[in-house]
């Protein structure tokens, strides 16, 4: 039987919905994950460290925001920021602020959760840099500290 003009056309149309709709469907599910919403939390406060010898020390006075148990900051220094949070007496947990996923700076904390927040993509972490949810898929890199006088030692 002969393919007339008409079933070619509605052939062919049929076949292009084949290919287009699995593109379409992945562009709009792509913009969906760039386009995350949710709670972000508040930007975190920023504390002045200095890096020496591969150290970066904090003086943590009253006045700083890491020295209540529970305090969390950005420590900023040269070349570079860390993710602090102050959870018990004289113990201080230290993070890479740079994002897993694409390289921005994580700078947000949501207390509701205790979750260090990136709102590049909306990805967030644990105190510990575990993963809380994606679209990172590696935590953040924990740097060794150590309290003494006041003086918070991180080494990088
Ligand atoms: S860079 Fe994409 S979530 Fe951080």
């Amino acid at each position: 039987m002969p393919i007339t003009r008409r079933d070619f056309f509605v052939k062919t149309i049929q076949g292009l919905a084949v290919v287009a709709a699995p593109v379409a469907l992945g562009a709009f599910l792509e913009s969906c994950k760039s386009n995350i919403t949710g709670p972000t939390g508040a930007s975190l406060q920023t504390v002045q460290g200095t890096l020496s010898n591969g150290i970066v020390t904090v003086n943590i006075d009253s006045a700083s925001p890491l020295y209540n148990i529970g305090g969390v900051a950005t420590v900023k220094y040269s070349s570079g920021s860390l993710l602090v949070d102050h959870p018990s007496a004289n113990v201080y947990n230290a993070l890479s602020a740079i994002c897993t996923h694409q390289g921005c700076s994580v700078d947000n904390y949501d207390s509701s959760t205790s979750n260090f927040v990136c709102t590049c993509h909306n990805s967030r972490f644990a105190v510990d840099g575990g993963v809380v949810t994606g679209p990172a898929s590696a935590p953040l890199p924990k740097y060794k500290t150590e309290f003494t006088n006041g003086q918070l030692k991180i080494t990088l």
